[in-house]
């Protein structure tokens, strides 16, 4: 593919170098995959309204994340398995956002470990958390985070059991893959990934092994999820961990107007409205339809943080203009990473930030925080559309 322009590009490219298991683990969502699709389709009927004959110069897209300077509001997600999808996957997206001034959230289900990232990295990460039935474990992890510097945690509440993925059933997704022919087969048409691979150490759950007792199968992400994901998570068990971690706490997957309310009085740093991508509930709204509900709910004094289903500088515009105030990619630089590893984890983050600063221009605007719904039309009973 001679010249990228779009996160489309990567994903083509992440497509045909990536062996299909890794590929198909990032690009589909739960069951029939409905809220995975509305996620991005969502988006597509929200329109911007065009303004002309405005001053566009001296334009800023920086802001800030929790008390963090960023140069937009973008953060990149926490997404298992990175390491799967490029050899030394998440210690090249780190870097990546460290050069673009974005934070990276490093996720629990990560083939490089806490301790990797750091030695690898200058700025300060973020830790995302499952919570575990293993409390030792969970103790332990935060431990290691905080010793690691990570300067935020996010804990994330939407995946205590696992929404069935077909794909993942079908491939037989195990980390590392197991070398069966089919697999081999398809192995053989990215001997790119392979080189990379068979040249890193780093080929398992770095934050498990070795640090989980008694683990039965840690290859195979849906056995470990269905033996130690801790199905008693409730408020209480997150006030534990909150008072265990003592910094600032980020709560991710809300998506409801209930929930929200609940998750701004528990008194976290901020909220991120989400659907886990559409890997979790199916038939669930999208989470950009969500948002100005939540926003409304929890009034304007929270920081609300917004992903699933984001593609391009023009949907982050939008989720900001329907009341976040800031957001979160995760297939969007996977592609990027899976295409042109760190370079195009960089080239993803690239992409949206031009797109966004452009976007703002032609709408008339300079700042992003001055962002709102005077910018958008929307389709007539797209808020009221369900009740
Ligand atoms: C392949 C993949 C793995 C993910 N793994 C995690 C994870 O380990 N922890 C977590 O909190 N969220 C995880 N997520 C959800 C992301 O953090 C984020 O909510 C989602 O990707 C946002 O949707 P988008 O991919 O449409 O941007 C994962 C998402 C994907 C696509």
């Amino acid at each position: 593919m001679a010249v990228i322009t779009c996160i489309d590009d990567l994903k083509r490219l992440h497509k045909r170098r990536t062996p299909k298991m890794f590929y198909d683990y990032a690009e589909s969502g739960s069951y029939t995959e409905q809220t995975f699709r509305e996620n991005t389709s969502d988006f597509e009927k929200i329109r911007l309204r065009q303004k002309v004959a405005v001053d566009m110069e001296g334009r800023s897209s920086a802001t800030k994340m929790i008390g963090r300077d960023v140069t937009m509001p973008v953060a990149l997600a926490p997404v298992g398995l990175t390491g799967m999808q490029r050899a030394d996957g998440e210690i090249k997206a780190a870097r990546a956002a460290e050069k673009a001034g974005v934070p990276f959230t490093l996720s629990t289900m990560s083939i490089c470990s806490i301790e990797d990232v750091a030695a690898h990295t200058t700025d300060p990460f973020w830790f995302q958390l499952y919570v575990m039935k293993d409390e030792e474990f969970v103790d332990a992890t935060l431990e290691r985070a905080k010793k690691a510097g990570c300067s935020a945690l996010v804990l994330t509440l939407d995946l205590q059991i696992l929404g069935q993925r077909h794909k993942d059933l079908k491939n037989g997704l195990t980390a590392p893959p197991k070398l069966t022919l089919p697999v081999l087969m398809d192995m053989a048409t990215k001997w790119q990934w392979g080189m990379e691979m068979l040249q890193t150490k780093r080929r398992f759950f770095g934050n498990i092994v070795g640090h989980a007792k008694g683990v039965g199968d840690a290859s195979s992400l849906s056995s470990w999820t269905a033996e130690q994901f801790d199905p008693k998570l409730d408020w209480s068990k997150i006030a534990r961990i909150r008072d265990q971690w003592g910094g600032k706490l980020i709560l991710k997957g809300i998506l409801d107007e209930d929930d929200a309310r609940l998750a701004r009085d528990f008194g976290a740093d901020a909220m991120i409205v989400s659907n886990h991508g559409g890997r979790q509930l199916d038939g669930a709204l999208s989470a950009i339809r969500m948002l100005p509900r939540i926003r409304e709910a929890v009034g304007p004094g929270m920081e609300i943080f917004m992903d699933s289903g984001i593609r391009s500088g023009q949907d982050v515009l939008k989720a900001l203009a329907l009341g976040a105030d800031a957001t979160f990619i995760g297939r969007a630089f996977i592609h990027g990473l899976g295409a042109l590893g760190e370079e195009g984890v960089t080239k993803a983050l690239d992409i949206i930030h031009k797109e966004l600063d452009i976007t703002m221009a032609l709408c008339g605007e300079k700042d992003v925080h001055d962002l709102g719904r005077h910018n958008l039309l929307l389709p007539r009973g797209f808020m009221e559309e369900y009740i």
